[in-house]
């Protein structure tokens, strides 16, 4: 077997409970429940096996991390086992006495997400009265203590007219770096796809927006900038490229390669409870099934970007042709090309949103309760 690097990060989900219920969360359909998470000496293991196999960065995730009482502690002993770590939260839950318990345990950055720049949208979004406000006081909290802020700012169809506005929210909330992230069609937000897909001319347009911004705030902020794909002619190497920099642990334990992983047919995954991480990463069928270019197709196996973006995304080429070994759609060069049409012409008139009752947590889309769109 081909000698293989330790992944870069890890993505601890610690929790699918959540305050918030955004409906693009990319989350799975059927959410692990509460009763079925990893507890807290299982997580001390993994972060131990994470740090000897030379992992370098745990991003503590979910769901809200801040849902689990013993978070500080997980990142204590994170940082004690020498990872870099990044907190990646709502911040509702973000209370001074959490924020002190993370500095003391050693965190060393947070990313707090922002739905809106306007309090009655952003929370319509979150479906949490009084969202707006507590991320602007989490965010506060953050640079009161001198910890570096990212925002992560999603926006789609309903909200990118104000996307100047979310530039300068973030200048205002001390952030060093802001994420511009369209929403990922994955989980319950592939749902609310043609809700929240923009048109090409929105898409252009935020484009140009962003590409200003960055001129006009370089030095002050770093704007990064994922579009959706849905748009693009080549695809994005989704994680980097399968089992290449990151792994998942979801709060059950199962580990995966990606957070939709488990949409793929034919596919165990293992869990931490039971194999080591460094077993997992090296040695599961899971992991090495699309790892490197020998499980590829044409027209990847013989293309000159197969190492730059490893076929695109293999939940989304099976999402839209039931066969994970093709090149993902999104690419021009891909025969399946064309079925991304129907998704493109459904933006032109979205549809309500759908929103998962959190308590249902393996609710169906049909079963969820549906809100009209605002008004783009
Ligand atoms: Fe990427 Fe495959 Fe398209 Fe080449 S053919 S650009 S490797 S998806
Ligand atoms: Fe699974 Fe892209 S989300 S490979």
């Amino acid at each position: 077997m081909p000698e293989v690097d330790p992944p870069l990060a890890v993505l601890a989900e610690v929790t699918h409970r959540c305050p918030l219920q955004c409906p693009y969360c990319s989350n799975p359909l059927a959410l692990d429940r509460a009763r079925d998470e990893l507890d807290t000496d299982t997580w001390r293991r993994v972060l131990d096996q994470a740090a000897t196999m030379g992992v370098l960065e745990v991003h503590f995730s979910g769901g809200e991390p801040m849902a689990r009482g013993d978070l500080e502690e997980l990142v204590a002993h994170a940082a004690r086992a020498g990872l870099y770590t990044n907190l990646i939260t709502s911040g509702v839950l973000l209370s001074d006495t959490r924020a002190d318990a993370l500095v003391e345990g050693g965190i060393d950055h947070v990313q707090i997400s922002i739905q809106d720049v306007e309090d009655p949208a952003g929370d319509r979004i979150a479906g949490y009265a009084g969202a707006q406000r507590l991320k602007r006081e989490a965010a506060a909290r953050v640079r009161e203590r001198d910890l570096p802020l990212t925002i992560n700012a999603v926006v789609h169809r309903q909200n990118l007219i104000r996307l100047p506005a979310v530039i300068e929210e973030a200048v205002e909330l001390g952030a060093g770096r802001l994420e511009v992230a369209h929403v990922q069609y994955y989980g319950w937000a592939l749902a609310n796809r043609d809700a929240f897909l923009p048109t090409r001319t929105q898409l252009d347009e935020a484009t140009a927006v962003v590409q200003a911004a960055r001129e006009r705030l370089r030095g002050r902020l770093v704007i990064d900038y994922a579009v959706p794909d849905y748009h693009s002619m080549v695809p994005k190497a989704c994680m980097g490229g399968w089992a290449r920099r990151f792994l998942n642990v979801t709060p059950a334990g199962r580990a995966l390669p990606c957070h939709a992983a488990e949409t793929l047919p034919g596919l165990s995954f293992p869990s931490v409870r039971t194999t080591s991480l460094d077993a997992i990463w090296r040695s599961s069928d899971a992991f090495n099934r699309f790892r490197g270019t020998d499980w590829m197709m044409e027209p990847c196996r013989s293309c000159d970007r197969r190492e730059i973006d490893w076929g695109g995304c293999r939940c989304q080429a099976f999402a839209f042709t039931r066969n994970p070994r093709v090149a993902d759609p999104v690419c021009h060069l891909s025969p399946d090309h064309g079925a991304l049409e129907p998704a493109l012409r459904a933006a032109e008139a979205p549809p309500p949103l759908i929103y998962r009752r959190i308590g249902g947590s393996s609710s169906a889309p049909e079963d969820a309760e549906r809100l009209p769109a605002a008004t783009p």
